[in-house]
């Protein structure tokens, strides 16, 4: 577990430090160059900060060492634009220079206040691999088939998600957050092969996740957030059984690229608004959030497959039956949420084998018996297990201590007519054996000649 942690920030450190060192090292293009500065003539520019970023961006200066700007440091083409919250203002037209700039690989225009739709030129960027528009205005046109990263959170998008994603087979990372999107669960992107990252949160999605007899399988999936939104049905008991990527510690050396992005976008936006999508560091790296929809039924037993589960969320929904005891398989898990359902029972006994287990809330369900004592789940804060009215224990006010001996002096009593009916049994055992196996015999003999002639009397 830790040997991962440090192998992904190894990972990211190295990218971080190839990025930065590789734009000072080489001449700018004066093609690229004069391409940037047009497209920065093209908006008016609000910049927030002193030292805002395109304040670096002067005709006489070397382009490569602008602030925002990285270039491939063979071709001196520039390969990443990152001009996120600098406020620009204005439409992204279709002769925009940003599309001069043929080999930009990776283009983040969040948090800028761009109008208009996002014009159909975008698909001329062919090398592009990252395109994030977080709450810019807009969401339209044609994807590129090499995208491997979609995020356009935070628009004012409705509709239906556009099927043309279907051809970015690529596609490793799709955050559509925040927008007006109102459709059915989007089932077709399970045949993006390395999706990896899936957030749908905080729109109108609506409908069943599951279709009848057709099991759902996202084999690379890591981070399903589909929170906030419409959805109800029940999930079948394997929903969960063909997620590979969650339920095995296999660690694909391109994963870092979108987690690192994963950082810079929707996590560092998020950051303090909502649940931190992102915990800190990495701890978002492998989570399901289906919290705050309509699901129904039994949480699915095929969730304790996903062993490699760090952040689990089912909260407020409608979710009824037992916690199930296979949640004590998820040996990576570290926040828990199964407040405000309809879940009854015992908390099960094996949730306190869960080590890294830091942060859970059973509140607000029908839960019953004592918290199991002894374990991490104690440590809670009681409005973990608020609203309970059958649980008892520490840390909760209520001792379990009156209710367990009404239980027990019950229980003594059931076992007395136990012992009664036992005794009963016995005496009557002996010759009931005798009859018993008389009658099954005589019924089996006749049973046998019976569907024998049946049998016959079709053939
Ligand atoms: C930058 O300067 C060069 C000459 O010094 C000039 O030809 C070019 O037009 C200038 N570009 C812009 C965008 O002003
Ligand atoms: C782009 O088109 C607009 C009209 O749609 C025009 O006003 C503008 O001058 C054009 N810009 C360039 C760089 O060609
Ligand atoms: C965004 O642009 C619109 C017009 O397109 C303008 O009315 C609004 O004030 C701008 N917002 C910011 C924050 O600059
Ligand atoms: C996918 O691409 C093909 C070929 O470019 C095109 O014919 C098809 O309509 C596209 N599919 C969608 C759903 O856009
Ligand atoms: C689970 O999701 C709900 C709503 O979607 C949120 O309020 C809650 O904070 C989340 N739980 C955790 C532990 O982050
Ligand atoms: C939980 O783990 C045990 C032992 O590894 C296994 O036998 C059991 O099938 C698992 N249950 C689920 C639901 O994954
Ligand atoms: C539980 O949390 C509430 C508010 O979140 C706080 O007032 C209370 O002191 C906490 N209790 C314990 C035992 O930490
Ligand atoms: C548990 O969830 C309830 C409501 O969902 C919330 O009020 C409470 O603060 C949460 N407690 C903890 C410890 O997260």
């Amino acid at each position: 577990m830790m040997i991962k942690w440090r192998l992904c920030l190894i990972f990211s450190l190295f990218n971080l430090v190839f990025v930065f060192s590789s734009s000072a090292s080489h001449l700018c293009r004066p093609d690229q160059k004069d391409a940037l500065l047009e497209f920065k003539s093209e908006f008016y520019v609000q910049d927030l900060y002193a030292n805002g970023r395109t304040k670096s961006w002067r005709n006489n200066s070397e382009c490569c060492s602008w602030d925002g700007i990285s270039c491939d440091p063979k071709t001196g083409m520039v390969v990443d634009l990152y001009l996120s919250v600098i406020i620009l203002n204005g439409p992204l037209r279709s002769n925009s220079s940003l599309f001069r700039l043929q080999h930009l690989q990776s283009l983040d225009l969040s948090g800028n206040n761009l109008s208009g739709t996002l014009p159909e030129s975008i698909s001329k960027l062919k090398h592009l691999m990252v395109l994030s528009l977080v709450g810019c205005n807009f969401f339209d046109g044609l994807f590129n088939r090499r995208l491997r990263s979609l995020d356009v959170g935070r628009n004012r998008l409705s509709g239906v998600l556009p099927k043309s994603l279907i051809n970015c087979t690529h596609l490793e990372f799709l955050n559509v957050e925040e927008n007006g999107f109102s459709d059915t669960f989007p089932f077709w992107l399970r045949l993006l092969p390395n999706l990896q990252v899936l957030v749908l949160r905080s729109n109108q999605f609506h409908g069943p996740m599951s279709s009848l007899g057709d099991s759902l399988s996202f084999p690379k999936l890591r981070i399903f957030d589909i929170s906030k939104n419409r959805f109800n049905g029940i999930l079948p008991s394997d929903y969960f059984a063909k997620w590979s990527a969650l339920s095995s510690s296999y660690l694909e050396s391109q994963t870092v690229f979108y987690i690192e992005y994963y950082q810079k976008s929707v996590g560092l936006t998020n950051k303090g608004l909502e649940m931190e999508l992102v915990g800190s560091g990495f701890t978002i790296y492998k989570t399901i959030d289906v919290s705050g929809n309509r699901l129904q039924g039994d949480i699915p037993e095929s969730i304790g497959l996903l062993k490699e589960l760090i952040v689990l969320n089912m909260s407020n929904n409608a979710f009824t039956g037992r916690i199930p005891s296979s949640l004590g398989n998820l040996t990576n898990l570290e926040s828990l949420d199964l407040s405000q359902n309809r879940l009854s029972g015992k908390i099960p006994l094996e949730l306190g084998k869960l080590t890294f287990l830091a942060r859970m809330n059973f509140s607000y369900n029908m839960l019953e018996g004592p918290v199991p004592q002894g374990t991490r789940i104690q440590s809670q804060n009681s409005s973990a297990f608020a609203g309970n009215p059958g649980l008892c224990g520490a840390p909760l006010q209520e001792t379990c201590g009156r209710k367990a001996k009404e239980k027990e002096d019950e229980e003594k009593e059931e076992e007395e007519d136990k012992t009664f009916s036992w005794i009963a049994a016995a005496i009557a055992y002996v010759p009931g054996v005798f009859c018993g196996l008389t009658i099954g015999h005589i019924l089996s003999t006749y049973k046998h000649d019976w569907f024998v002639n049946i049998f016959h009397s079709f053939t």
